[in-house]
């Protein structure tokens, strides 16, 4: 039986492809390309080009297909748009995802992996943050992807199928061999525009806010290598395989660092002096977003591999520094 990706040509859910065809499973990817890269898509996995809210293009690739799970990557996630067309993720990310359920009730396909996020707790009670802490998220991006945890929920409940829901903190990095990776139009996160400086496509990176109640006044995150998020969305599956309950989990590697530490580090990987610029802050950051991931560690016995910062940017390096421009 196959495994449906849905958004697999997309940064996280191309990595989980890959690594799903390691594991030697068959994979099925739907994906609309509004963001995605058919280049990203893994040899060995079938493609199809749709969108998850045409059901009858689901329902088409259900018949042909033989699918046991879906993973559901397939969502617009720029935070900042999300606040000026909040109705443009309303109905690419919630409507779209409930014409996806239904089609997958119709089909009894019962186990679904589901890329979730930070984003959902919004400003955080405390660090480290655990599944448990309210949520309330600051932007529409947070709230669609919470609203599409609780359709998930009572779909569960009414209809029999079991979700994994996964919160990532901040995703980066690149595939071993550097031939995927992160690749945003327009690109608005830290460290691929950081890798824009050495690449000669920037002059400077902007430092957003030198204020916040920080040991040094930039904000800090949680950065997680998009592969240990790849494998936490294979355990997620093999946990619902094995008849695990619906649940969510946080993934992150439970260590802050600053805007200015992810400037040096990257300073010292490539080797160039990448200028900064300290600036106002940006609307709507927290100052601190760190991961509690302990219960993935017990539950899905999740471990992430790539805990130090110099890796992960000298893999994310790996994968810009051959393809300046993207795919
Ligand atoms: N930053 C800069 N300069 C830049 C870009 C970013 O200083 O040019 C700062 C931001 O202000 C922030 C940090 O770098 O403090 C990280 O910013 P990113 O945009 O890379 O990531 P975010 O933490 O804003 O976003 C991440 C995920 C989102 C998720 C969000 C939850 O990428 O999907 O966490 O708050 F919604």
């Amino acid at each position: 039986m196959s495994i449906l990706v849905l958004g697999g040509a997309g940064y996280i859910g191309s990595h989980t492809v890959y690594a799903l065809c390691e594991q030697g499973r068959d994979v099925v990817v739907i994906d609309n390309l509004a963001t995605g890269h058919i280049e990203s898509v893994h040899p060995k996995a079938k493609f199809y080009k749709g969108d998850i809210g045409d059901k009858e293009f689901l329902n088409d690739v259900f018949k042909k297909e033989n699918i046991e799970a879906a993973i559901h990557f397939a969502a617009f996630s720029l935070v900042g748009e999300s606040v000026e067309k909040p109705l443009k993720y309303y109905e690419n990310n919630l409507s779209k995802t409930r014409v996806l359920l239904e089609a997958m009730v119709e089909n009894n396909i019962d186990k679904i992996v589901f890329s979730s996020t930070a984003a959902t707790y919004g400003e955080p009670e405390r660090v480290p943050i655990m599944e448990s802490d309210r949520t309330e998220p600051t932007n529409p991006y947070g709230e669609t992807k919470l609203a599409m945890e609780k359709m998930f929920k009572w779909t569960g409940k009414a209809h029999g199928l079991r979700y994994v829901s996964l919160r990532y903190f901040n995703a980066c990095g690149a595939y071993k061999d550097g031939n995927i990776g992160e690749d945003h139009n327009p690109e608005s996160h830290l460290i691929p525009l950081i890798l824009q400086v050495p690449n000669g496509k920037r002059e400077f990176i902007s430092i957003f806010g030198n204020d916040y109640p920080t040991s040094d006044g930039t904000c800090i995150r949680d950065y997680i290598h998009v592969s240990d998020l790849a494998q936490a969305h294979i355990l997620a599956l093999e946990y619902l395989e094995k008849g695990g309950e619906s649940d969510i989990f946080n993934l992150g590697n439970g260590v802050g660092f600053s805007v200015r530490e992810v400037i040096e580090t990257a300073r010292k990987v490539t080797g160039h002096p990448i200028p900064a610029k300290e600036t106002a802050r940006r609307a709507g950051d927290p100052a601190q977003l760190i991961a509690s991931s302990e219960k993935a560690k017990t539950v899905l016995g999740w471990k992430p591999c790539h805990d130090s910062l110099e890796e992960i940017i000298s893999s994310a390096w790996n994968w810009h520094k051959n393809h300046p421009d993207g795919f």
